[in-house]
């Protein structure tokens, strides 16, 4: 008889138990198949398909350039990898503002087409109506508050957001609008520690904090910031767990000079 060894997934239920409990969400990005399989494999909780791919894998200066076609293509990836985490993958600028039938149309592709778990939507109030429709069709729904990359032009800068009262008092409306529509947690990207825990506090869904202090009730960054492979992005928030820019540059200069003097292959590494 064949032992099962199954590993138990994380569901949006489990994450809910972990904000119960008081046990933090370690969440990541990924969007190819072979870093998200070492990333399932550390056992973080949740990998979120982020439309960060706009910038650390198609080198683009904002997340607005890439398409619902490139991000089924990440996720579709990262999906044969995993194992274990829940994969959240980012609606792109243009599949969901302002429709909420073109938002249930993009949400559909993304699931069937990559088989990921749950999608996250930029907004509040704004995009209720997506927000709505995503979830009567039997998709869970993560929230993105504070500093929304995909509205970059309507802030013009990336510093820190809802520091003054009255977008400070939106965000809170916000995130309880998000939470009474059903999502099952929100991403609070870039606003005061103080106003993180407010909401963490308010809120029974689980809050994941960019940016947002230690108050969220998990955490996430981008891999190829933490690992050190992107170089010129130096955000205060941002530790760096590994430089792998050096490493990989080291790697590849020992290879060429290897290939230039003959030493690569040696008639070991022959057939
Ligand atoms: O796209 C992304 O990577 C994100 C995270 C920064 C939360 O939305």
């Amino acid at each position: 008889m064949s032992v099962s060894r199954e590993v138990k997934r994380i569901t949006t239920h489990v994450l809910q138990e972990m904000k119960q409990k008081g046990e933090k969400i370690a969440m990541l990005t990924a969007y190819d198949y072979s870093l998200a399989k070492i990333v399932d494999a550390s056992g973080i909780d949740i990998i979120l398909v982020g439309d960060s791919a706009s910038n650390v894998m198609a080198g683009h200066e904002t997340t607005l350039p890439i398409t619902l076609d490139q991000m089924i293509y990440h996720a579709s990836s990262v999906v044969r990898a995993v194992k274990k985490a829940l994969v959240v993958v980012d609606l792109p600028f243009g599949s969901y503002q302002g429709n909420s039938k073109i938002a249930l149309e993009s949400t559909i592709r993304i699931m069937k087409e990559s088989g990921a778990h749950a999608v996250k939507l930029e907004g509040g109030i704004e995009i209720e109506d997506s927000i709505k429709r995503i979830l009567s069709a039997g998709v869970p729904v993560m929230g993105h508050l504070g500093l929304t990359p995909q509205s970059i032009y309507k802030f013009g800068t990336y510093t820190v957001r809802a520091k003054e009262e009255a977008e400070a008092q939106k965000l809170l409306a916000d995130a309880q609008l998000l939470e009474q529509l059903g999502c099952f947690a929100v991403v609070l990207e870039k606003i005061p520690a103080a106003l993180t825990q407010k909401v963490s506090a308010q809120l029974t869904m689980p809050t994941i904090g960019i940016g947002a202090g230690p108050h969220a009730d998990g955490q996430v960054l981008v891999l190829h910031d933490m690992l050190g492979i992107t170089t010129s992005f130096q955000p205060r928030f941002l530790r760096r767990y590994l430089n792998l820019f050096d490493a990989i540059k080291g790697a590849t200069e020992n290879y060429i000079q290897d290939v230039k003097s003959g030493d690569f292959p040696s008639n070991e590494e022959a057939y």
